[in-house]
């Protein structure tokens, strides 16, 4: 059976082909991607999400750079496959492509940036989709924001840092969305723009995951623990500290799986965090994710049926109207979608009765 996370993520990409994307300009399905469970990646400039995700993917496929690099919602599925399998990338909008290459997976997603926004460094809510099958990842989606920031840069309109905000928070607003928190250990905690946006969007804690990154940039003979232990800030969900590539790492290219292993060695050898060594660093993190995620939406099957049925109603009575046989390329682009309502209901419902029938989990 196709996983959970697999499917819900099949529904976002089908919701963006429809122009649903939350950015409040389709019409079409709309209160279906809002009901859709999802994981957000949030931060302030620089503080590491892009290290993060590259840490999670294992790979190094994300474009970088100075200023506001991330412009257009990156949502990015990880797919498990079979050990010894050949990894490889796929962008929605380059469907018969297969990317084995990741920097041209970074190139690609560069240039997909820039024929949305133009070269006027804009941002646009228009999510780009972008899946990765490898046997080095877990199950999960995650959608990857523009960073939070206070100014404007050269060449970019003044109303970006506003229209940065407003766009993550359009994500983080959903009740139905989970916080991925970065925020860099060597700055004030009480300074994070992540931590300020998620108290403010989610103030129980019960949705934002905090992630620690930077802490062997701490001052020496100083510790990120009050943060690691929920003294500082306290979330429902314990925070997870990392430790990514540095930048001189990344000027000379060091291996993600190297990194991963550093960070594991970081961890167990460290005196300070020996303690918590097992629930730290980003693999770690990929793990609680995943399964936190896919009991999420198993939680919300019940409530994303019913949308979907009120869905496949009024696409029928849509379809009625217009009168079939349909030449029209509309027509045909609403029966195909009908036809995927009508999928996902039913491989719902076998996962509802398969949850039944296993029990609890
Ligand atoms: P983003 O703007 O939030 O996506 O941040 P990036 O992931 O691009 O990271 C910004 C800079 O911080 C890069 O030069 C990274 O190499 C560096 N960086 C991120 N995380 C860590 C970390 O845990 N340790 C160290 N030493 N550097 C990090
Ligand atoms: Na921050
Ligand atoms: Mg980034």
């Amino acid at each position: 059976m196709e996983s959970l996370i697999g499917l819900v993520n099949r529904i976002q990409r089908a919701c963006t082909v429809l122009g649903d994307h939350g950015g409040g300009e389709g019409d079409a399905l709309p209160t279906l991607w809002e009901a859709l469970p999802s994981v957000a990646v949030v931060g302030g400039q620089s503080s590491g999400k892009s290290s993060v995700l590259e840490s999670i993917v294992g790979r190094d496929f994300l474009p970088r750079g100075s200023g506001i690099v991330t412009r257009r919602p990156l949502v990015l599925q990880l797919h498990k496959t079979d050990e010894g399998q050949v990894e490889y990338a796929e962008f929605l909008h380059l469907p018969k492509r297969r990317f084995t290459d990741f920097a041209a997976v970074r190139k690609e997603i560069q240039d997909e940036t820039d024929r949305i926004t133009g070269k006027s460094k804009q941002i646009s809510p228009v999510p780009i989709h972008l899946s990765i099958y490898s046997p080095k990842v877990v199950n999960l989606t995650l959608v990857d924001l523009p960073g939070l920031t206070k100014v404007a840069v050269e060449g970019q309109p003044e109303t970006i840092v506003q229209d940065i905000e407003n766009m993550v928070r359009s994500y983080v607003e959903k009740p139905n969305c989970i916080i991925l928190a970065i925020s860099p250990a060597n700055q004030d905690i009480a300074t994070s723009d992540a931590i300020k946006l998620g108290r403010e969007v989610d103030p129980t804690g019960e949705r934002t995951f905090g992630v620690l990154t930077k802490l062997d940039l701490m001052d020496k003979g100083t510790n990120a623990l009050d943060v690691l232990e929920g003294k500082s800030y306290r979330l429902q969900h314990p925070w997870v500290g990392v430790v990514n590539r540095s930048q001189a790492d990344i000027n000379k290219s060091t291996d993600m799986m190297a990194a991963r292993q550093r960070e594991r060695d970081y961890f167990s050898s460290s005196p300070d965090y020996g303690h918590l060594s097992s629930k730290m660093g980003s693999e770690y993190l990929a793990k609680l994710l995943s399964k936190h995620l896919e009991s999420v939406i198993r939680s919300r099957i019940p409530s994303i049926l019913s949308l979907i049925n009120k869905t496949i109603d009024e696409l029928e009575a849509e379809m009625d109207h217009l009168g079939r046989p349909i030449a029209l390329d509309s027509g045909a682009q609403l029966y195909s979608i009908l036809e995927v309502c009508r999928a996902f209901d039913r491989i719902f419902k076998e996962h509802l009765d398969g949850g039944r029938a296993g029990g609890d989990r």
